[in-house]
């Protein structure tokens, strides 16, 4: 089994090598990117402009309805008991009472529950990247501390949270992997990632390290982490038949229903899934058992059901982010440039889940050195499966690349900026590929201006009465990526209205907005003469809310509909149109039709060319080239993160009293909507910082502080006044000129925090989050 794995995985890394080969040899014929989008050097209209969220007043008025608003006729509403032991059997489990209950129509327990196949992992045979591919209520087993074990259905909410309490259940415990060093002590092995291992080097580290004057190595540490979007996870489920419809909260409406599909053996088509409106996903909002399990109770009873998970029940089956132990050190001469970096470390998932935090990944393409070692090692243990959240690797890992890096420059005596910037790379330093688009001192110089880095202190050298104040900085990086993310339909009416049709999500990040705003760019329609639907799995394509990733990927596919849509259009047109002659490269959209490149004069506007051809409207789909531009170019969001606090003498307190994001993140679609992206992920990481921290029972591998009242995330009063500002270089090689800014804003805020803690205390805190027992 093993051997068949491993021979898969060289197989595979050997189709990628060709691929890159000839990528790089010729890469016009491979990649869209490579001919930049006409976007990129068009004067705009909406592009880059303020455009307010065109779904607000639908929200402000309450009329947007999430998952958990769609009343069903005979709707009934479902709560879920959860194990309390990690692994083993339920011995006993009577549900007697509950059924009993005032309004409860049944209960469902693995004796009674649809027969249902695993649930498949989306995107690939492979295990699970995030979630797992256990049965969902099958058998007596337990896998983790807080698997559902029974569901109630009630006439309402209230009833069902009742009688969910009456159930009794025993168990028959089998002794669990719950505790890290244990398992650690055990042995570990060595980590993979989207089925590539996590491991490299390209040197002899430990020499190098030896060697180098200069020096540190240094241990980090970093805690669970869960999900906690506004919206709680939730989902309404019906069938008609043998459909199956499912209005849901999620980031990825096309592989639900893939997985929907398998785990009830219907076709694909039988699954409807929809979900306009989500409130925050962050990586938690896919596939978990409490769809299977909402429509294996709509099939039991017959009836509608509604499930939405409370605040605990997120915690006990949605999983978040595991704990990481890090290892990073650095060899340096005595002007900072880098000898060697080794970045290693171990984390924790499950034996039915295959996403270790990769750490690593921000490290490969972070700094020149001669040479470099990466890995990360992972062991198993019985707790609820990992999943991705905002920034999966690079948000703890750059806590501890970017904090190792603030303790050499304390060694070099060489300011952090300086000393960052000292060891800039000219290509990939390990992959070797030229970089797209790289303005990452510019980041820094912009920034340090605006935030007046030179007013930065040496340690401890800044007081204000019973508090220390302090600077630090670190750098932000998130990698580009477009997922191949199928096709997009432009509906085109002969009154020059249009409608793109993509079955995307807007989690809240603006997706509706901006994709309104770029396809009228490209149509060259005002905004109001665009429709952008989305959300919905019957729309043509299959693209994901993840890795920062979605606007890159959906721009992709709209490009090559209306690339179709011209190439039609000027057919229609025919002889008699003063477009006549012309091929689809020599003509742009603008002014509510096509126009010659070469002489704006000669114009068609699209009412006139389907008038003429007695077309009420004409409907376009096409997917777009696969997303090879990644091979070719090292690609990635960069940013230069800046704060201030203040930590009590006193209490040991920290206050963040000020920060600046400095973003590169090639061209801005939204400086409102992208704003508010970077806000939201610096105030993440300011919790990651500061509060965020899973306490896990390693006794019996339960979470204990499963609340909002016990897991601490910022609130209004953390949280400062955040500025942020980017360069607004476009990046020749992405659609529309744009990288990711989701995922981004988490990243290198850990760092940019203890590194201002250490210039206000002369303390170095390598352990999240930074509490104030730690600076007593
Ligand atoms: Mo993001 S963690 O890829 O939703």
């Amino acid at each position: 089994m093993k051997r068949l794995e491993r021979a898969k995985q060289a197989a595979m890394g050997k189709a990628i090598g060709a691929l890159q080969k000839a990528v790089q040899l010729a890469p016009d014929r491979w990649m869209p990117g490579a001919t930049p989008d006409p976007l990129i050097r068009r004067q705009h209209g909406h592009i880059g402009r303020a455009v307010p969220r065109i779904d607000g007043p639908l929200k402000v008025r309450g009329e947007a309805r999430f998952a958990a608003e769609f009343p069903l006729e005979g709707m009934l509403y479902a709560a879920l008991a959860y194990s309390s032991i990690a692994r083993g059997r339920i011995a006993t489990l009577d549900t007697a009472e509950a059924e009993a209950a005032p309004g409860v129509r049944l209960v469902m327990t693995h004796r009674n529950a649809p027969r249902m196949a695993p649930m498949p992992l989306f995107m690939s045979s492979e295990k699970a990247c995030g979630g797992s591919d256990l049965p969902v209520m099958q058998d007596d087993r337990i896998h983790w501390n807080g698997e559902p074990v029974a569901l109630v259905l009630a006439d309402s909410q209230e009833a069902a949270d009742h009688a969910v309490g009456l159930i009794r259940v025993a168990y028959d415990a089998a002794p669990a992997a719950t505790g890290f060093a244990e398992a650690i002590a055990k042995g570990t092995e060595p980590a993979q990632f989207m089925g590539q291992p996590l491991a490299q080097s390209n040197g002899d580290v430990a020499a190098a390290l030896a060697k180098a004057p200069f020096r540190v190595d240094r241990r980090y540490t970093s805690p669970r982490h869960n999900h906690n979007a506004i919206e709680l996870h939730a989902v309404t489920a019906a069938w008609d038949g043998d459909e199956l419809r499912l209005h849901d909260a999620s980031q990825m409406v096309a592989h639900t229903a893939w997985s929907m599909a398998r785990v009830f053996g219907i076709a694909e088509r039988q699954v409807h899934v929809t979900s306009p409106f989500v409130g925050g996903g962050f990586g938690g909002k896919g596939l978990w058992q409490h769809q299977v399990l909402a429509a294996a109770a709509a099939k039991l009873s017959g009836r509608p059901v509604r499930l939405m998970l409370s605040r605990e029940g997120v915690y006990r089956i949605v999983g978040g982010r595991t704990l990481t132990q890090q290892r990073v050190a650095i060899g340096a001469q005595a002007d900072g440039r880098f000898d060697a970096i080794l970045h290693t470390g171990t984390v924790a998932m499950t034996p039915h889940n295959a996403l270790p935090e990769p750490f690593v990944l921000a490290t490969r393409s972070a700094y020149a050195a001669g040479v470099t070692q990466l890995g990360v090692d992972v062991v198993r243990l019985d707790m609820v499966a990992n999943t991705f959240m905002r920034a999966p690797g690079e948000a703890v890992g750059s806590f501890a690349l970017e904090s190792a890096i603030d303790e050499l420059a304390v060694e070099l005596g060489i300011d952090p900026i300086e000393l960052r910037l000292r060891n800039e790379p000219d290509k990939d330093p390990t992959s070797g590929a030229p970089f797209s688009s790289r303005e990452i001192e510019r980041a820094y110089r912009d920034g340090a201006a605006r935030f007046g880095w030179d007013q930065r202190g040496a340690p401890g050298s800044r007081r204000e009465g019973e508090w220390r104040i302090g600077m630090g900085c670190a750098t932000a990086t998130y990698p580009y990526y477009r997922m191949p993310g199928g096709a997009a339909r432009i509906t085109l009416t002969q009154s020059g209205h249009a409608t793109i049709e993509v079955a995307a999500h807007d989690m809240g990040m603006g997706t509706a907005t901006v994709q309104t705003q770029v396809a009228a760019d490209r149509l060259g329609l005002p905004m109001a003469q665009v429709a952008f639907r989305y959300g919905d799995n019957r729309l043509p394509g299959t693209v994901m809310a993840g890795g920062s990733q979605q606007t890159a990927a959906i721009g992709a596919s709209v490009m090559a509909a209306h690339r179709e849509l011209v190439t039609k259009l000027l057919k229609l047109a025919g002889n008699d149109s003063p477009l006549a002659g012309l091929d689809v490269d020599a003509v742009v959209s603008v002014d509510g039709g096509l126009a010659s490149i070469a002489d704006p004069g000669r114009h068609e506007s699209y009412g006139s060319i389907l008038e003429r051809a007695r077309r009420s409207e004409l409907v376009v789909e096409a997917t777009p080239p696969l997303p090879l531009e990644f091979l070719h170019w090292s690609m990635h969001s960069h940013g230069a993160m800046f704060c201030e606090v203040r930590v009590s003498d006193v209490t040991g307190e920290v206050r963040v009293d000020r920060f600046l994001g400095s973003f590169d993140c090639g061209r801005i679609l939204n400086p409102l909507t992208a704003a508010s992206q970077f806000r939201g992920g610096i105030i993440m990481g300011l919790g990651l910082a500061l509060m965020e921290e899973t306490q896990f029972d390693e006794r019996n591998g339960r979470i204990m502080n499963p609340s909002l009242a016990e897991y601490h995330v910022p609130v209004h009063l953390d949280v400062p006044e955040i500025d942020v500002m980017w360069t607004d270089i476009p990046d020749p090689h992405t659609p529309m000129g744009a990288r990711g800014v989701g995922e981004i804003g988490i990243t290198g805020v850990g760092a940019a925090v203890a590194n201002a803690v250490y210039n206000a205390t002369g303390k170095r805190v390598r352990d999240l989050p930074i509490t104030l027992d730690k600076l007593l």
